[in-house]
């Protein structure tokens, strides 16, 4: 075996096969290049799967005649000028490798004029090697024409998907650019048909509009947060609304499309509670920190970057999401037209379902829930105000589980039993967060026994249980007893809720402390306890309970993340009977 050094060419084929993967990483490149030029105006024309043809043209500054064949050069760049500006990046591009990379493999043509010059200049690259620049008419701005892309390196071409796949992904290249440039105009063509045309706009809401359509984005609300220079905004869908995956979980940071763990964790977040298992919400978010507190240059295609300060981003991020979606929740209403919401999904919860009338249950429920003085707002002020739930007039209770109401609307229908899940749930969380976590003793301690193992576990967390109202001691060998439970819930067996509580610590394993997520999990399970049965209410206790949405947060769904109501508008009725 001999050591060589690789040929220049080989060496930029093989740093191309890190930017360019596909065709739509062209058209990421090129667009870059375009916005970084200052355009207003961009058109993509592509034919195949793009491997045929990519042409973009913008009406940007343009490249002078003297640096056009300084540009396919690799690392050449007119963005970075000295090493410390690697620590501000303000532009899309800084690596000057897109441009020579896609040159390496395929026949690229470049023509490009500036504001200053009377003549265009034209330069055509085959397999990386350069032709000669010639002067030409042009309009002002570039255009870079791609074909016959990974002509030279068959076996990328052999892992393209179809067609139609390698344009979705096109597709959401500008998608994404187009909803962190709402003042550029940026227009999709394939074989001669135009698939996006999304004209300039001032409001973002109308970018959202054309990007996302109507049934997502008329889902989504403004939301905005941060402290000192970390700015947030963007737009979220409210709790009610909800996607099988998390394609419409957009985060952008100083413009830059990004996927980001940590973002994502923190939207997810924000969510927490709200949204049922496997559930994702639609959110764009546009996170704007200091170019010095933002490393972009980890990955060479740019997708990820690397924050100074991670946690802080996180928690702002987190809080930003949680505060839009509590206001939201303060005023629910008739965001959702996609409906998709309504469809079933699996719930992150025991077997015990919703439904038959039992008549034992009855002694199980205590008053507590319906007792609105005993719940406490953090600020005044909102309990106040006269809230959404309790304007509803109520028409009166159905099947013994729903509370069917007129809403400005029209009619709304409230799930009696996620309401109070949701109202015990809110109710526990501001108990501990206040630190006075009400216990009532129990008369009887309630002992079971558990296998070895799980035993060693729930030893572990006696002090976190604790912290979440329950008091659990050993009781010899493998036995424990509950002495206690939070006093907001009805007297009743707790032995099958904590067991469903240990089998959630035992996936977490050892530890004593109780992060948020889990504390809010455990809480959930022993919220579902509350009320299992359906309960004939009286008029005053229907008034109650309203009352009491209104005072908590996020009553709009139960902390499985199922709606607590559901609202009819009078043309959605009136469709409905066919009348319109
Ligand atoms: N559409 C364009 N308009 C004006 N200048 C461009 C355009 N595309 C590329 N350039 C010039 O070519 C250079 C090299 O581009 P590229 O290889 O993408 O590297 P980078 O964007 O990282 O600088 C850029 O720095 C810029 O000066
Ligand atoms: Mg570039």
């Amino acid at each position: 075996m001999s050591i060589r050094l690789l040929s220049d060419s080989l060496i930029s084929r093989i740093a191309a096969g890190e930017v360019v993967e596909r065709p739509a990483s062209v058209v990421k490149e090129l667009v870059e290049n375009s916005l970084d030029a200052g355009a207003n105006e961009i058109s993509v024309w592509v034919e195949g799967s793009g491997t045929s043809l990519i042409r973009v043209s913008d009406n940007g500054g343009g490249i002078p005649f003297e640096d056009i064949a300084l540009a396919v050069e690799s690392h050449a760049t007119s963005k970075l000028k000295e090493e410390s500006d690697l620590l501000k990046i303000a532009t899309l591009g800084f690596r000057g490798e897109a441009l020579s990379s896609i040159a390496s493999v395929s026949k690229m043509e470049l023509l490009s004029r500036t504001q200053n010059h009377e003549m265009g200049s034209r330069l055509r690259l085959e397999g990386g090697k350069n032709g000669e620049p010639t002067m030409v008419g042009s309009p002002v701005g570039t255009t870079v024409e791609v074909r016959d892309l990974f002509y030279s390196i068959p076996a990328r071409r052999k892992f393209l998907k179809s067609p139609s796949t390698e344009l979705s992904h096109i597709s959401d290249v500008i998608n994404r650019m187009a909803l962190s440039h709402s003042h550029v105009h940026f227009r999709l063509d394939h074989a001669g048909k135009t698939l996006s045309d999304y004209v300039v706009t001032s409001r973002l809401e109308d970018r959202l509009q054309q990007v996302l359509g109507p049934d997502v984005a008329g889902s989504m609300v403004p939301f905005a947060g941060g402290h000192g220079p970390v700015k947030i905004s963007g737009y979220l869908s409210a709790a009610p609304s909800s996607f099988s995956n998390s394609r419409y979980l957009l985060s952008f940071v100083n413009q830059r499309f990004v996927r980001d763990k940590i973002i994502t964790h923190a939207i997810l977040q924000g969510y927490e509670t709200l949204l049922m298992k496997g559930r994702y919400p639609a959110v764009v978010l546009f996170l704007t920190v200091p170019f010095g507190e933002v490393d972009v240059n980890v990955h060479p295609a740019k997708f990820e970057v690397r924050f100074r300060k991670q946690s802080e981003i996180h928690d702002a991020v987190a809080g930003a999401v949680r505060s839009g979606l509590k206001r939201e929740a303060k005023e629910p209403g008739l965001k959702t037209s996609s409906g998709e919401w309504l469809l079933p999904t699996n719930v992150r919860e025991g077997p015990v379902p919703y439904g038959t009338v039992s008549r034992d249950s009855l002694q199980l429920f205590r008053n507590d829930l319906f007792r609105s003085d005993t719940v406490e707002t953090p600020s005044g002020a909102q309990g106040i105000r006269k809230g959404f739930f309790s304007s509803l007039t109520i028409l009166g209770q159905l099947l013994g589980c729903y509370i069917v109401c007129q809403s400005q609307e029209g009619m709304a229908l409230i799930d009696q039993h996620a309401a109070h899940e949701r109202i015990a749930f809110e109710k526990m969380r501001l108990q501990i967060e206040q630190g006075k976590m009400e216990r009532q003793d129990l008369l009887i301690p309630q002992v079971f026994e558990l296998p070895f193992a799980e035993a060693a576990i729930l030893g572990q967390w006696l002090g976190g249980l604790e912290h979440l109202g329950f008091t659990v001691e050993g009781f010899g060998g493998d036995s424990f007893a509950i002495k206690a439970v939070p006093a907001l819930f009805p007297a009743g067996d707790y032995r099958d809720v904590m067991r469903r509580m240990i089998a959630e610590l035992a996936e977490v394993g050892h530890s004593t402390e109780l992060s948020q997520e889990l504390q809010e999990r455990l809480m959930t399970l022993a919220c579902h306890n509350v009320i299992r049965a359906n309960r004939i209410l009286t008029r005053e206790e229907i008034y109650a309970l309203l009352e009491m949405l209104d005072e908590i947060d996020f009553a709009t769904q139960c902390p499985h993340g199922r709606p607590v109501f559901i609202e009819f508008s009078q043309s959605q009725l009136e469709r409905m009977f066919k009348r319109s």
